[in-house]
């Protein structure tokens, strides 16, 4: 569907995209351009916020501390009354998270986790990937169709993330369950009583699973990152709630957007056989071409912040309590910013994007979640080779939030 831009008083404009419509889903870098174009800020009556489209804007609004971090109410709008009380409880979990805090007390939340995170300490991050992508190559050796996520992708973020982090291996299909079964973290529209129960129950099963092994990690420290936390958290002085809710944040934030980033590179790649041979033939360049990647289809495709004081970007007035969705993936192909950004160029060296954010919270996993993505596709770019996509059409998922496959099915070709 074409978008329908109107003139609001000069003041940006608005848009009335469907950005739920499987065409907008299936390719939306064709109406993001044209939105782009018409204007970089634009008014959205669907989803009642500002959408940001502009390399310049994006980078410029996520380092403005007028626009709030602190926005989880957005993720339970429009919940009927009977959940609102459910509602309520969840977001006030959320609300301990560093990802929705502001300020000195995001940097008191932010400072240790970022300790623990630090290369230095992480230096098994590297070897835990490598041994469980092995364990899953073995399994694909002579299948002459696989679905590249479920047998895959998932598989191998989930095993190495919770290896990483210290979930004994015998609680990763429970674990799994709940880090995926629906942490309502969109803000595009209504929100039925049944998802937000559904995501409270999650959160209250994987903080009590957490606080537990926190708690013994805490007595027994271990070589992996749920100590190392405990201990830098414990060491600022972060109540031990906090500790639990900001590991799930870690879980979270790591888990998905690791995923699908993997599985968008490997679309991206076998879309271009071109450049995938590159890479077959120079494995040295991968490193490199993970930022490429995650430019041209990154897998966390908007974030949202909320206006706490009046504010004017480009001549466009933002007001108190508005909601604004910065598009990543908008503004990592604007062309003012990028030559050629429309093109997948894996030689391209420019760390320009913003896939994995701008400003204070830029991601804290942005390493780990490069070298998993590396890792995975040491062993995916010699097999992309041989295959082909099965069917058409993809399955996308549909959020504004997370960019990725459901599922990619792949046959040898
Ligand atoms: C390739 C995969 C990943 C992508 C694309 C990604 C992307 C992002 C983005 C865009 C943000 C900024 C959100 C905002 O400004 O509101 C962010 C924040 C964050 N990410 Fe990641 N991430 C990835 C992997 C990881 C991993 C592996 C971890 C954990 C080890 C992680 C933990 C976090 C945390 C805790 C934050 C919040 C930081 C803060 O608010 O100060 N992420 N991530």
């Amino acid at each position: 569907m074409e978008p329908r831009f109107e003139d609001l008083q000069g003041d940006g404009g608005t848009v009335d995209v469907d950005f739920f419509a499987p065409s907008f889903t299936a390719n939306p870098y064709a109406e993001l351009a044209r939105l782009r174009q018409h204007s970089p800020i634009a008014w959205s009556a669907r989803l009642n916020a500002w959408v940001v489209t502009g390399h310049h804007e994006v980078q410029r609004m996520l380092k403005d501390h007028r626009l709030s971090s602190a926005r989880t109410e957005i993720y339970t709008r429009g919940v009927p009354e009977c959940a609102r009380g459910d509602a309520e409880a969840y977001t006030g979990f959320l609300d301990r998270w560093l990802l929705f805090r502001d300020g000195a007390s995001h940097r008191g939340l932010r400072a240790p986790a970022v300790r623990a995170v630090k290369p230095q300490r992480l230096h098994w991050v590297r070897s835990t990937a490598i041994e469980t992508v092995q364990e899953l190559a073995s399994n694909l050796v002579g299948r002459t169709e696989f679905d590249l996520m479920a047998d895959f992708a998932e598989r191998f973020v989930l095993r190495t993330i919770a290896r990483i982090i210290g979930i004994p291996s015998e609680d990763i299909p429970a674990f799994a369950a709940w880090s995926q079964g629906g942490f309502l973290l969109d803000g595009t529209g209504e929100v039925s009583a049944e998802a937000v129960r559904t995501a409270q129950r999650n959160v209250a099963s994987i903080r009590s699973y957490l606080q537990e092994l926190v708690e013994k990690r805490r007595a027994l420290p271990q070589d992996d990152l749920l100590s190392t936390i405990a201990a830098e958290f414990t060491a600022s002085g972060v109540s031990q709630e906090e500790t639990i809710a900001n590991c799930i944040n870690i879980v979270v934030g790591s888990h998905e957007t690791t995923k699908y980033l993997i599985g968008n590179a490997a679309l991206a790649l076998l879309e271009h056989p071109g450049q995938l041979a590159v890479l077959h033939e120079q494995p040295e360049l991968l490193p490199g071409a993970v930022d490429e990647l995650i430019r041209f289809d990154g897998s966390f495709f908007s974030v949202i912040r909320r206006c706490g004081e009046p504010a004017e970007f480009s001549g466009v007035r933002m007001e108190p309590g508005q909601y604004v969705f910065c598009m990543l993936n908008a503004a990592n192909r604007d062309p003012e910013r990028f030559e050629l950004a429309d093109q997948l160029v894996v030689t391209r060296r420019d760390a320009g994007h913003l896939g994995f954010g701008q400003g204070p919270h830029f991601c804290i996993g942005a390493g780990i979640g490069r070298i998993l993505t590396e890792v995975a596709l040491q062993v995916l770019v010699p097999l992309l080779t041989r295959f082909r996509v099965a069917g058409e059409p993809l399955d996308w998922l549909p959020s504004l939030s997370l960019r990725g496959l459901r599922s990619l099915q792949l046959t040898s070709r």
